[in-house]
């Protein structure tokens, strides 16, 4: 044979993997193959592979007669919208996409070139976990791949796309990367399978129920995102990661985008005449942002709090929003750690953050102590205070207690603090607050809820407005809610050099 011949026949049996047999079981499970994924997720003609032909170093259990070119994971490098991005996607169809020893180089290698070269790490992951057959030697090569998933963290963006089996100790690597998407149905990530969890606490329990997408984005929150399918999937990472930079050093790119009037009409009026009223915060954020441009995380999980990326005049920004819908927008254990993780996330790739407040306190009860609200919340307050991009508030009703200090206050080093006229910033509601200072002169009154009402009135027209905060200069500025927009542009835009040196020390200590 042909020294070109011998090239071709291994390059064409390294494509097909476990082979046509497999790859059918493959489609016929509604999934697409490693190869189809990174073809359709990197820019048509970009993807140049590395180490098609490593084959693992097996020798028990007559692994040695077991070969197949790529050993289960297809990696490399390619371009999606013209942008550097490295890539693995575990090949199902290969001993189950199961991780061996050569299998983690492959993935470690990738890692490597992706760091020195900063740019994006995305791993599409389909794997029935440790390869039996290595026994200590997949888990090492599972070590190396967390360690340098650490070591990656807040340098370059670190993508994940479970699309099949997720399990054991493969579910670390993926938790520990910026953002997860699930495919619905054909996904699934636990620590222990549903076998294992029958024999130890004789539960029954399905692998969709246990650790499936809708599980992961509705209950634990483990996923930042589901996917209808794998194309679907391939389109939210690539959406995702335009939202973000190359790496820790270096901004998101910017939109092409042309100033208009940017005066919204439609922010007027959304806030009900009722403090106790609930209005959707998305409406607020669709006043402001970008016609269309907002991309929403953990949709599904404690949405009393709305995180998400947008576009302000083209450029990428971070927004964190009470939802005054769900919960009346109170800040919870489960609320405060997804708002302070995507804080966090938008922090180390120099993403700005707008905060829109509109929260009556956290959530009292013995559910929320005993889950460690204090704890939790202080996430919030924690990953806010260190954030070092532009960050922007603007209150457009309630902004009361600790939850006012927590939601991006002036004193935790928020840039620009705006109010809506509607804004009420104080320390509890009207009626909290006078039943407590005047408890007894309530008391004493010949008609008290007569006497109560007057109090509250007098309260609320002291306290529920923004303007005690301006005159002490902790509000920039009350706008308009039709100016909003006009104001975050210019905000931002004034905001774009701002450097912070932070204390020297070796890391802060959030409180986990
Ligand atoms: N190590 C080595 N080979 C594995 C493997 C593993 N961890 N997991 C799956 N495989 C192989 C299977 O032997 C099978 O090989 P074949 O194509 O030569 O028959 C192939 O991968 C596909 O597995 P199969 O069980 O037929 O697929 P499935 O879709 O029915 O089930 C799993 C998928 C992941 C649920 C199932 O394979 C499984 O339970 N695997 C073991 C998971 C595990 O305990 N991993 C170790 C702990 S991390």
């Amino acid at each position: 044979m042909q020294k070109q011949e011998i090239l071709a026949q291994k390059i064409a049996e390294a494509n097909l993997g476990g082979g046509q047999v497999r790859i059918e079981k493959q489609h016929q499970k509604g999934k697409l193959t490693a190869r189809e994924r990174v073809h359709l997720l990197l820019d048509p003609g970009s993807f140049e592979e590395i180490g098609a032909l490593v084959t693992h170093r097996t020798h028990d259990f007559g692994m040695q007669d077991q070969l197949f070119y790529g050993d289960g994971v297809v990696t490399g490098h390619g371009t999606i919208g013209g942008r550097l991005v490295y890539v693995f996607a575990q090949d199902f169809t290969v001993f189950g996409g199961a991780l061996s020893e050569t299998h983690a180089e492959k993935i470690c290698k990738v890692m490597d070139m992706a760091v020195k070269t900063g740019a994006p790490l995305l791993g599409l992951n389909d794997s029935g976990g440790a390869r039996i057959q290595e026994g200590v030697r997949s888990l090492g090569g599972y070590a190396d791949i967390f360690y340098r998933n650490v070591r990656a963290s807040g340098v370059i963006p670190q993508l994940s796309a479970i699309m099949g089996p997720c399990a054991g100790g493969a579910v670390y690597s993926p938790a520990m990367t910026d953002f997860t998407v699930m495919v619905e149905n054909t996904s699934y990530m636990f620590v222990t399978g549903p076998n294992v969890v029958k024999t130890v606490t004789n539960e029954e329990v399905s692998s969709e129920e246990l650790g499936g997408a809708s599980t992961h984005s509705t209950k634990s929150g483990v996923t930042h995102l589901t996917a209808a399918n794998d194309v679907d999937c391939l389109n939210k990472l690539k959406t995702l990661l335009s939202y973000l930079p190359q790496n820790c050093q270096e901004k998101p790119a910017d939109l092409p985008y042309h100033l208009g009037t940017e005066i919204r009409e439609q922010l007027e009026n959304l806030v009900p005449e009722s403090a106790n009223q609930p209005y959707d915060m998305r409406n607020v954020i669709e006043g402001i942002i970008d016609e269309g441009s907002f991309f929403e995380i953990h949709e599904n999980y404690a949405d009393n709090i709305v995180v998400g990326f947008a576009r302000l005049a083209g450029k990428s920004i971070g927004i964190v929003a009470n939802q005054p819908m769900s919960l009346a927008g109170v800040l919870d254990v489960e609320s405060s750690k997804k708002a302070a993780r995507f804080t966090r996330t938008c922090d180390c790739f120099n993403v700005p953050l707008l905060v829109l407040v509109d929260v009556p306190g956290f959530l009292p009860g013995t559910d929320q102590e005993w889950s460690g609200i204090i704890t939790n919340g202080a996430k919030l307050l924690y990953a806010l205070s260190e954030a070092t991009v532009p960050r922007i508030t603007v209150i457009t009703r309630k902004a009361y207690g600790g939850a006012y200090d927590v939601m991006n206050s002036k004193h935790i080093g928020a840039d620009l603090n705006f109010a809506w006229p509607t804004a009420e910033i104080a320390v509890m509601g009207a009626k909290g607050a006078s039943e407590i200072i005047f408890r007894r002169e309530i008391k004493a009154a010949e008609d008290p809820a007569a006497k109560l009402a007057e109090k509250e009135a007098d309260y609320a027209e002291k306290f529920a407005n923004p303007y005690r905060a301006a005159q002490r200069g902790f509000i920039d500025e009350v706008i308009l809610p039709k100016e909003t927009r006009r104001k975050l542009i210019r905000g931002f835009a004034v905001l774009e050099g701002k450097v912070v040196e932070g204390p020297k020390r070796k890391h802060g200590n959030i409180p986990l």
